[in-house]
């Protein structure tokens, strides 16, 4: 199966922090509190260089990513990475209490597969939390553009598929957040 973006990304991997904003934790927990256990185990699944795991305090964050560098990034943080596709997460059933994937799915060619490796690996109870952009609105049909520009071979959603989609993948699933930086959040019923 292709991954998607994923060697651009190993080649832009120590230039990756200096280009990106810090994370927002207050648009994350608007996902991440949804879940109904608390959060100890958290899956940064296209995690990169850790971005996400870093503006959050939870016990155990661990980065999942396909590109070697951006692992290499998220160690140097002291982050625990480990290599993997996102749609076959190299924990075991029911491990873990949240999977968080920050601006990555759009790069992520099986999405049906994201999901259901995701329903895998969290306990009852847990949450997947998914930031996207929305690219019916004026911001998101420029990120559209410009990673056509760059040559990404991106898939963008629309919030309300995204969340039939992570629906369908047997999760309680809402949009905590809207706008065109947005969240869908999927909890595992009990
Ligand atoms: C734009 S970066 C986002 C990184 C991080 N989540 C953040 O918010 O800064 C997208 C990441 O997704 C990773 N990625 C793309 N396809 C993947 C896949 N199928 N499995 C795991 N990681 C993948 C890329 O290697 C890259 O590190």
């Amino acid at each position: 199966m292709p991954l998607g973006d994923v060697s651009a990304f190993d080649r832009f991997a120590r230039a990756y922090d200096r280009l990106m904003y810090a994370a927002d934790p207050a648009t994350l927990h608007a996902g991440l509190d949804l879940a109904e256990r608390p959060v100890e185990v958290l899956l940064d699944v296209g995690g990169g260089s850790g971005r996400a795991s870093r503006a959050l305090d939870v016990p155990r964050p661990v980065v999942v990513d396909a590109a070697r560098g951006m692992l290499r990034e998220a160690q140097s943080h002291g982050l625990e990475a480990v290599q993997g596709d996102a749609a076959r997460l190299p924990v075991g059933d029911e491990s873990v209490d949240a999977v968080l994937v920050v601006d990555a799915l759009h790069h992520m060619a099986d999405v049906e597969g994201v999901v259901a490796a995701a329903h895998r690996a969290l306990r009852p109870g847990g949450v997947l939390v998914i930031r996207e952009f929305d690219p019916t609105t004026l911001r998101g049909r420029g990120i559209v553009a410009a990673e056509r520009v760059v040559g990404f071979d991106s898939q963008f959603y629309a919030p309300g598929d995204l969340r039939r989609r992570v629906a369908a993948g047997g999760f309680t699933a809402s949009i905590p957040d809207g706008g065109f930086g947005y969240t869908v959040a999927g909890v595992k019923p009990s």
